[in-house]
C-alpha cells in the first residue's frame, strides 16, 4: 500500500511538473538570483568576491537596449559568448532555450518602464536611410566618387541617448574634392539633430520617430566644401521587424534651406540578418532605394539604389562595418556612382578595444 501511495505521489508530482512549466520568476530565483539578486540589482562585487561588476537589471538604460538574441547567447554559452567575463556561467545544459527566454522576459520586468523601446527594434543601420531607434553610437562614414571628378567625404556622427525616447546627434563632415587637378579639402557643413520616439511596440515589431536636424554653413562655399546656407531637415523614420529575420526601414522628410530650392526625400531599406553558427557573426545584406524631388512643379524624382552588406566585427557585436555602392537609377549623366562604407561603434556596450575575444 505504501508503495502504491508513493508511486501515485511521484506520478502526480511528475504530471504537475509536466503541466506547469517553471515560471521565469522561479527559474530566475533558482538559477540567477544568487549573483543577480532577487530584486535584479545584482549583489555587490565585494559580497561575490568577483573582480567584475554584476549588471543592474532595474536600470532601464542598460536593460532595454539589449536584444534578447544577445542575452540568449550570454546565458546559453556564458559571458565569453559575447566577450564578457566567464563568471557569468553558461546555462545551455541546465536550461532549455524556452526556459532561458522565459527568464529573459522576467528580467525585462525589472525595468518596469514601458517608455523605453526594446533592443529588438534597433534594426541594422543602413548606409543612408536613418533609423528610428535612439542610439548611443559613433559612426564614421566614407563616401568616394567612382565616376567623374575625384571626391571623398568622411562624416563623423556621434549619437547619444537622453532618457527613454530622445536622442541627440552631431554630424561633422570632412570633404575633399578635385577641382581640375587641384584638391580642396576641409570641414564641410556641420549638423546637429534631436530625435524623439513617438510610438514603439515590440509586439507589433515597429518603431516610429521624428527628427529635427539643422545643418550649418560651416564649410567654405567658395571652395565647394559647403552649401553656404543653413538647412533645416525635419524627417520621420519608421522601422518594422518582418518575418524570417527580415526588416524594413523607411525615412521621409524635407531639406529646407534658408534660400534656394527645397527638396523632399523618401528612402527605404529592406534587409535580413543571417547569423553564422549558433551565436556567431551577424551578416545583414540590405538594399536601399532613395528618392529625392525638388519642391517645384515639373521637377522630376531622382532615384538611387544602394545594395550593401553590414557585418559585425567584434564578438560583442558592438563594432560593425558596412559597405555598398550608391548607383543612380535616374539622371545618370548628372550624378555618378559612389562607394560608401562605415565603421560603427556602439560605445555603450564597451570600449572600442574591449569585447573582441
Ligand atoms: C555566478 C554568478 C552568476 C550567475 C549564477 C548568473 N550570472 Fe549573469 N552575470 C554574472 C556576471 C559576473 C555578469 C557580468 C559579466 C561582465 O560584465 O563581464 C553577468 C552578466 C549577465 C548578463 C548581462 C550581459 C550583458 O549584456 O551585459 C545577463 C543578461 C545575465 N548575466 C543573465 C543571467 C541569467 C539569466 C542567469 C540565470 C539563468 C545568470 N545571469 C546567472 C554572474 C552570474
Amino acid at each position: 500500500m505504501r508503495w502504491l501511495i508513493l508511486l501515485v505521489a511521484l506520478l502526480a508530482a511528475h504530471t504537475v511538473e509536466a503541466q506547469e512549466p517553471a515560471s521565469g520568476r522561479d527559474l530566475y530565483r533558482g538559477a540567477c538570483a544568487a549573483c543577480h539578486g532577487t530584486d535584479g540589482t545584482g549583489l555587490p562585487q565585494a559580497a561575490l568576491g568577483f573582480d567584475v561588476a554584476v549588471p543592474d537589471f532595474t536600470d532601464c538604460s542598460f536593460a532595454t537596449p539589449e536584444a534578447d538574441a544577445d542575452w540568449l547567447a550570454v546565458v546559453h554559452d556564458g559571458g565569453p559568448a559575447r566577450a564578457f567575463d566567464r563568471r557569468m556561467p553558461a546555462f545551455g545544459e541546465a536550461l532549455k532555450e524556452d526556459e532561458i527566454l522565459r527568464v529573459l522576459d522576467y528580467i525585462h520586468e525589472f525595468c518596469g518602464d514601458g517608455r523605453w523601446p526594446r533592443g529588438e527594434l534597433n534594426l541594422p543601420r543602413a548606409l543612408v536611410t536613418e533609423k528610428a531607434f535612439p542610439e548611443n553610437e559613433t559612426v564614421l562614414t566614407t563616401t568616394v566618387a567612382l565616376d567623374g571628378a575625384g571626391a571623398v567625404a568622411n562624416e563623423l556622427l556621434y549619437e547619444r541617448r537622453l532618457g527613454a525616447r530622445t536622442q541627440f546627434e552631431v554630424i561633422v563632415p570632412f570633404v575633399s574634392h578635385d577641382t581640375g587637378g587641384q584638391w580642396r579639402s576641409g570641414l564641410g557643413d556641420v549638423g546637429a539633430a534631436v530625435k524623439r520616439v513617438l510610438v514603439h511596440s515590440r509586439q507589433r515589431g515597429s518603431i516610429f520617430s521624428v527628427t529635427g536636424e539643422v545643418v550649418f554653413p560651416t564649410g567654405k562655399e567658395s571652395e565647394g566644401l559647403g552649401s553656404g546656407v543653413a538647412v533645416f531637415e525635419p524627417f520621420l523614420a519608421f522601422g518594422q521587424i518582418l518575418p524570417a529575420d527580415a526588416f524594413l526601414q523607411v525615412q521621409a522628410g524635407a531639406e529646407l534651406p534658408r534660400r534656394g530650392a527645397k527638396e523632399a526625400f523618401w528612402r527605404a531599406a529592406l534587409g535580413r540578418t543571417i547569423v553564422s553558427g549558433r551565436f556567431g557573426r551577424s551578416w545583414s545584406p540590405i538594399v536601399e532605394l532613395l528618392a529625392a524631388r525638388e519642391m517645384e512643379s515639373g521637377a522630376r524624382v531622382e532615384w538611387d539604389a544602394v545594395p550593401q552588406m553590414q557585418v559585425s566585427l567584434s564578438k560583442r557585436q558592438h563594432v560593425l562595418i558596412s559597405a555598398g555602392v550608391r548607383v543612380p537609377v535616374t539622371g545618370r549623366s548628372a550624378r555618378g556612382a559612389q562607394l560608401m562604407t562605415y565603421v560603427l561603434w556602439d560605445w555603450f556596450d564597451g570600449g572600442i578595444r574591449d569585447g573582441w575575444r
